[in-house]
Parts: structure tokens; C-alpha cells; sequence
């Protein structure tokens, strides 16, 4: 069989599509992972990625693997068998952080809300009172599940002056909503490459910060050795580099073009960029009559989910918006997800122009899902 994929426009949850540099990027000359050009290439990287997060101390890197990676990686490091973690869940991916942290031994406390709503800071600041010597607070910045973006910022102001470490998921935030780790207060946020990036999958870029790395430093018991941020510092950052494993030479390329891009657009015309695309989404989906899944004030721009009206089989589009117009949109996540369609607007997709194009194969494929099948002759 010949590998011949069909062009698509990816609008759904993520991946979104690369942009034609960074493939290019990709096909520059492979180097060694112990090839001293490579080691002042990755710590480029790391200067753009520091910008990109806004975190102007503790340690910065992208991991070798995706957005769960992180997370993982996150709670590997921070958390010891024993352990109690505060995690907001309001959708798939918070619980997929409260079923990782089990898995690591620890006590997880969680703080629910309804699918379309976020957890309420002053709920997650009471369960901080009620269990003071929580070793992490976890929230999701950008839950690509709902399409719900949390207040980080204030959660952050909230958690000034304790000890607790605040975890974010950035998968779906950075790079496309105003972000802002050091000021924030964040302890240790982790993303992705193929969402606001618009990078092909494959690594997780982390700002982990001062204090953060402290602890880590200090913990008795060590970290499992890929996820070891000691030992990929020892890579990444520190000079002459140690091995610690192959890393992935033409993602790290594809990587530091699309950081490049991302700080040459500028990061607020960015943010402001993908706003306006999902303003745009939102509205023309409300004129059709469309519920959006997320209340009025949490509604993240990079991902709008919207209601699957009564009596309308929602798989069905998805599968004639792909089929018949090249265009990927997500449907609902896990078993108890409400009937909907998530519509990524990310990277380069965040635009009018790309809002325009999803609306109107929605529309035709909604149209066809409508019509009563003609009557055999
Ligand atoms: C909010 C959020 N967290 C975590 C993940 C997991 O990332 P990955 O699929 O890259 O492992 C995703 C993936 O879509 C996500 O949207």
C-alpha cells in the first residue's frame, strides 16, 4: 500500500495542522543526539519555550512524549506513595489526572463540577483548608473535553503562600489563551506540540518551577528514570550534556520552528487571534440554534463544544463532515459525555476564514442528516 493520506482540515480537539515551515523544519539534516550543534539547538529551544510559558525561572524543557506524558511526568515527580493531591475535575482529562495519581500511590481528593462549567476556585481553595498538607493542587487550564477554561490566574493568586504545589494542564492553553506561568504561580504546568504550537505530536513542553524543583531535589525516594527531571536537566540544560536517551532530533526541529513562529506573531496577537476566531465560531453557532456546551463566562477559544440537537445522530455528521468535505471535528469523550461535536479552532486554524469553512460543511451535513431518505420507487 502506497502512503498517500488525504489532505484534511484537522478542527477537531487537536491535532491541528502543521504549518507547511515546521515541516520544512523537519526536513533539515538529522543530526546525532550527542552532536554538540544539536546541544545550542535544544538549548534555543528552551529560550523560546522559557517565552512562550512566560516563566522566567525553575526549569523549562519539552519532554519526549505527549501531553499524558506530561502529566504523568508531573505527578511522578511531585507526588510520593501517601500522598494527598486536591484535582479539579470537569471533564475527561481532569479525572484522567486523578486516575494517574492512584496509579502513583496517591490520596486524590476530588473537586467536581458539571460537564460545561469549571470547578469553582473557592470550592478548590475549601478543600485546600480541609486538607492543608495536600502536596498538589491539579486543574486543567484548558479542558479540551468541554471546551471550559479554568480562572489559573486567580486559582494561583488563591494559592499564594502555601505549601501546596499547583499543577496545570496546559495542553490545550499554551499558545492559544493568555498564559502566564511564573506570574501565575504555577508549579508545574505541562503542554503539547500539536494544538496552539500546531507542531506534530510527540513532545510535552514543561516549566516546572524554583520551588517545585526543590522538592524534587529533595524527595526521598528517587522519580522512575524517564520521567527523572534531575536526569533530562542534566541533558537539555546543562553542559557538556549526558545521555540520557535518543531524543527525537527532527520533532526538537519541528519543535523550535513553531516557537519561533508563535513569539515572531507575538504571543498576545495570537491569543487575541484564536478569540477571535472562536467569538466568530460562537456566534454563527448560536445563530443556528446550537447550544454551546460551556457557560457564558468559562468559554475557552481554542475549543468550542456544542450540543448535538434532539434527534440528530451526531457520529453521523462527523462522519460526513470528514467523508465528504475533508474536515475532522471531535464528538463527545468517554462513556458519560453529553451528545456533542467539539470544533478546534488552533494554531493556524484559528481563523474567521477556517470558522467559515467548518460552519458551512456543519450546515451541508446537518442539511443531508435532516432530509427524509427518498421513498424507493
Ligand atoms: C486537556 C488535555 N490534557 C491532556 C491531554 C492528553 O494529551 P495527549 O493526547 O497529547 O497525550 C489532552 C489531549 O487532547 C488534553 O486535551
Amino acid at each position: 500500500m502506497d502512503l498517500s493520506p488525504p489532505e484534511r482540515l484537522l478542527c477537531g480537539p487537536g491535532p491541528t495542522n502543521v504549518d507547511p515551515a515546521v515541516l520544512d523544519a523537519m526536513r533539515k539534516p538529522m543530526l546525532g543526539h550527542l552532536d554538540p550543534v544539536l546541544h545550542d539547538i535544544l538549548l534555543d529551544v528552551v529560550a523560546k519555550l522559557r517565552e512562550a510559558w512566560r516563566m522566567p525561572a525553575g526549569l523549562v524543557l519539552p519532554l519526549h512524549c505527549t501531553g499524558t506524558g506530561g502529566m504523568e511526568t508531573g505527578i511522578a515527580n511531585l507526588l510520593e506513595p501517601g500522598d494527598t493531591a486536591i484535582v479539579a475535575q470537569c471533564g475527561y482529562f481532569g479525572r484522567r489526572i486523578s486516575e494517574i495519581a492512584r496509579r502513583h500511590g496517591a490520596e486524590v481528593v476530588e473537586v467536581d463540577a458539571d460537564w460545561g462549567e469549571a470547578v469553582p476556585n473557592e470550592r478548590l481553595i475549601d478543600a485546600l483548608d480541609r486538607h492543608p498538607h495536600a502536596r498538589m493542587l491539579a486543574a486543567v487550564h484548558a479542558e479540551t473535553s468541554t471546551g471550559v477554561e479554568h480562572p489559573l490566574a486567580q486559582l494561583g493568586e488563591a494559592m499564594r503562600g502555601r505549601d501546596t504545589l499547583l499543577m496545570a494542564d496546559c495542553v490545550t492553553s499554551l499558545g492559544s489563551i493568555p498564559l502566564e506561568a511564573g506570574a501565575w504561580g504555577v508549579d508545574f504546568a505541562y503542554s503539547c506540540t500539536q494544538k496552539g504550537l500546531a507542531a506534530p505530536p510527540g513532545m510535552s513542553p514543561l516549566a516546572v518551577s524554583e520551588r517545585a524543583m526543590e522538592r524534587i531535589r529533595t524527595r526521598p525516594t528517587p522519580v522512575p528514570f524517564s520521567f527523572d527531571l534531575l536526569l533530562l536537566e542534566r541533558y537539555w540544560i546543562e553542559r557538556p550534556a549526558a545521555y540520557h536517551h535518543t531524543a527525537p532530533i527532527l520533532g526538537i526541529y519541528a519543535l523550535h520552528e513553531a516557537l519561533r513562529l508563535a513569539l515572531e506573531e507575538g504571543l498576545e496577537a495570537r491569543w487575541a487571534r484564536h478569540e477571535s476566531a472562536a467569538g466568530h465560531l460562537r456566534r454563527e453557532l448560536e445563530t443556528r440554534g446550537l447550544e454551546v456546551l460551556a457557560g457564558p463566562d468559562c468559554r475557552l477559544a481554542p475549543l468550542t463544544a456544542v450540543r448535538v440537537p434532539e434527534g440528530v445522530d451526531g457520529k453521523a455528521v462527523q462522519g460526513r463532515m470528514l467523508g465528504e468535505h475533508g474536515i475532522e471535528i471531535g464528538g463527545g469523550l468517554g462513556p458519560d459525555a453529553p451528545a456533542m461535536w467539539r470544533i478546534g479552532l488552533m494554531g493556524r486554524n484559528a481563523s474567521v476564514e477556517t470558522a467559515d469553512r467548518v460552519l458551512a460543511a456543519l450546515d451541508a451535513a446537518l442539511n443531508a442528516e435532516r432530509s427524509p431518505v427518498p421513498a424507493s420507487a
